[in-house]
């Protein structure tokens, strides 16, 4: 500690106004407290209230001595006002008269001075906490002139702290959570207490924590105020929740500080330090040999003493289940183990099981790390239910001939009453699977027999559906689908694939294609359809067939003179058989026209009246042609008449190949080509040339001028036609 005298005195002070500042800390400056020795400089203002806390507070680091402070401390409140200090000037050497002023926050109603002495008082009851220091100036004036001698001096009053505040746990009570089993010293929270008093200087907020309650589990450091766990192996299935009580004391704990408490509810999280254990070494379940599949036929508990995950299991069957009849899984809400039937039980062929069974906790053992489980045995016994009939299949395939006999027996089934006191059993066709009652059935043999003829070609499948029911209980039926394959014979006869229409070239050379023609057939050999064909009349003068081998033929011209005039259509019959047992044959007759075609071989025309008129001509030409016949007709009748009688046209086309003979005899009743217009027109035509009817006129042919009559168009190039070919 300083002792203020002396350093005051070695300054000495040249300004003219002192402020002697008494940084007085309790009794250090005790003797001081005597305030004639003051003398001229500032007097201290020593508390006088805490003598007995002096020793302690000389221990306090030093403090850096600020020359215009004084200090008053708070919370004093004695009869008289407490001197904070006093001001002195070298200009008061006692014969002056001058006066002391103070001017600032406080003065004249906290703070007072004696406008001789210059001692300040406190006029009341200061408090830190609520304001901790003052600023005010002092000058020194002249009391006759009322002239400053001095400038003024400013000055603080700091208000020194008491220990009047206790420690508060604001964010208490508190609340932490520590594994169980944790080790000595695991940190589990943390508490803070404030205290309002001056932090820097004195004791009286310098805290220290204790723990009240809560040992032994539990410990708090005294300066870190951390709580840890104190006691090893707290288990938390013996006990969860601990009420801790913590003070925190100031003045560091010693005697006479203030205390405040607060409370701290630690809770031990589960680990999972318990195994699973089944409610019983062994249970025993009665299940119905008839229990669906996936119906529960008993339950097992496996209890944990752990919470939450550390609490569940699952179960599994580890033995005594060789026919994989059974599993195991957990029922979600209750954790137990709920045994269902993956596959039916057969009273008749094992009466009981053995399982063994483990329940494995999901999350491994928290001390050693390894699966927590436990086992328990289950004994299954199996009761006997009735039940239906058992057909010997599922599905029953026969066949059967499409021609059989009715009452031909196709197949039998079988069902048989699997229940000790085997029941008899009779059979039944579903009617609604055999609304044609196509068959029968003996009800006590299980014989399907034909009731009607069948056609394969009609259904190839006739799928029935067969009921076995126990005679001693009519409720107990069980049923099988029996399908019948009807097998095929021969007895369709092939036919022409389709009805074909043939056409036949007049010009055509001998042995063209003039049709090819194959055949179906609704049977359906295994062995696949092959056709034989044949014309009905041997030796047919005029056609012929070839076999193209791939079951179909090709229909030939034997010569080239056939003609409309002649025979427009001819009449063809053809036999067509298969090569099933027996074969079956049928006669088509195919129909083939006679036509005119082009030089490539192209239909052009299968009319005979087309013969006349060949060319597309429009009403309106042909009413122009007739106009135009008529007129000719007046004036060269006669010469016409002529000319027509006992001709001969002979036309020879430039293409060798393809002659067309026409041998005008000139009239007779059928003879309706033989008046032709182009004889009329032109008579170049006369001269050897006819129109070809087979093919379409040539536009680019202009008609000759002044040959023409009364035609245009369409009409001229007819006519133009003609005379070209
Ligand atoms: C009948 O059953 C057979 C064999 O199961 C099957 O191939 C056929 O498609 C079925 N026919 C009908 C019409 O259901
Ligand atoms: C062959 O054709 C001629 C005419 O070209 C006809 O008179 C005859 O009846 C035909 N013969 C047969 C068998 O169709």
């Amino acid at each position: 500690m300083l002792k203020r005298g002396e350093e005051m005195q070695r300054d000495l002070w040249t300004s003219l106004l002192l402020v002697w500042i008494t940084c007085v800390p309790y009794s250090s400056m005790a003797p001081l407290n005597n305030q004639s020795q003051s003398l001229q400089m500032a007097s201290a203002m020593i508390p006088r209230n805490r003598p007995s806390e002096g020793q302690r507070i000389l221990s306090r680091a030093k403090r850096g001595w600020v020359w215009n402070q004084m200090f008053v401390l708070e919370e004093f409140s004695g009869p008289d006002p407490i001197l904070v200090g006093r001001l002195h000037t070298d200009l008061d050497v006692g014969t002056k008269n001058i006066k002391y002023v103070l001017a600032g926050e406080g003065a004249g109603t906290i703070f007072a001075i004696s406008e001789r002495t210059g001692d300040i008082h406190a006029m009341k009851r200061l408090d830190r906490e609520e304001k901790a220091e003052y600023t005010l100036t002092a000058q020194v004036i002249d009391r006759d002139t009322n002239q400053p001698l001095e400038p003024p001096s400013e000055f603080i009053i700091k208000v020194q702290d008491i220990n009047d505040n206790p420690p508060q746990f604001i964010e208490g009570p508190y609340k932490g959570s520590v594994p169980e089993m944790s080790q000595v010293g695991t940190s589990v929270t943390r508490v803070t207490a404030t205290d309002a008093d001056d932090p820097v200087y004195g004791n009286s907020a310098r805290l220290v924590y204790s723990i009240l309650e809560g040992q032994p589990y539990f410990s708090i450091d005294q300066t870190t105020a951390i709580i840890r766990v104190a006691l090893a192996g707290m288990d938390r299935e013996m006990r969860e929740e601990y009420l801790v009580v913590i003070q925190a004391k100031d003045m560091g704990g010693h005697m006479g500080g203030l205390s405040g408490t607060t409370t701290v509810t630690v809770t031990l999280t589960d680990i999972n330090d318990n195994p699973p254990k089944f409610s019983k070494g062994s249970y025993e379940f009665t299940i119905a040999e008839d229990l669906g599949i996936g119906k529960p036929g008993g339950r097992v508990k496996a209890n944990d003493r752990d919470i939450g995950e550390n609490a569940k299991s699952t179960y599994s069957i580890i033995g005594g289940d060789e026919r994989d009849v059974f599993e195991i899984v957990t029922d979600a809400q209750t954790q137990e183990g709920i045994l269902r039937l993956k596959k039916p039980l057969d009273f008749e062929s094992k009466k009981s099981y053995n399982l063994t069974v483990v329940a494995t906790n999901i999350r491994a053992d928290s001390i050693t790390g390894g699966p927590y489980m436990d086992q328990a045995t289950v004994k299954i016994i199996v009761e006997d239910a009735d039940e239906p009939p058992v057909f010997t299949k599922f599905t029953y395939l026969f066949d059967v001939h499409e021609n059989a006999a009715t009452n031909t027996v196709i197949g039998a089934v079988a069902a048989r009453d699997q229940d000790a006191p085997h029941s008899q059993v009779r059979y039944f066709i579903d009617r609604h699977t055999d609304l044609e009652r196509q068959f029968n059935i003996n009800v006590d043999d299980g014989k399907i027999t034909l009731a009607k003829p069948l056609d394969r070609e009609t259904d190839m499948w006739h799928n029935i559906t067969v009921t076995a029911a126990e005679v001693r209980n009519h409720s107990q039926i069980s049923r099988a689908i029996v399908a019948i394959k009807v097998l095929d014979i021969n007895d369709n006869a092939p036919e022409f694939a389709t009805e074909y229409e043939a056409f036949l070239c007049e010009n055509g050379k001998p042995g063209q294609v003039i049709q090819t023609i194959s055949a179906v057939d609704k049977d359906n050999p295994s062995q696949g359809h092959t056709f034989h064909y044949r014309l009905e009349m041997l030796n047919n003068p005029n056609f012929t067939i070839k076999n193209n081998l791939d079951n179909s033929i090709s229909v030939l011209a034997k010569h080239d003179s056939f003609r409309r005039q002649k025979q427009e259509t001819y009449l063809l019959p053809i036999v067509v058989t298969d090569n099933g047992e027996p074969p079956m044959s049928s006669t088509n007759t195919l129909t083939i026209r006679v036509c005119g075609c082009s030089r490539d071989g192209f239909v052009q025309s299968c009319n005979v009246e087309a013969f006349v008129l060949p060319i597309g001509l429009s009403m309106g030409a042909l009413i122009a042609i007739l106009a135009c016949v008529i007129l000719l007709l007046g004036r060269s009748f006669q010469h016409l008449g002529k000319r027509m009688k006992n001709q001969t046209f002979e036309l020879r086309h430039k293409n060798e190949e393809n002659i067309i003979r026409y041998d005008d005899e000139g009239g007779g009743e059928e003879d309706t080509e033989a008046f032709d217009i182009a004889t009329l027109q032109n008579p170049d035509g006369i001269n050897g040339y006819l129109p070809r009817k087979d093919i379409k006129p040539d536009l680019q042919f202009m008609p000759r001028q002044g040959q023409h009559c009364c035609l245009k168009g369409g009409g001229g190039a007819f006519f133009n036609l003609l005379r070209e070919t």
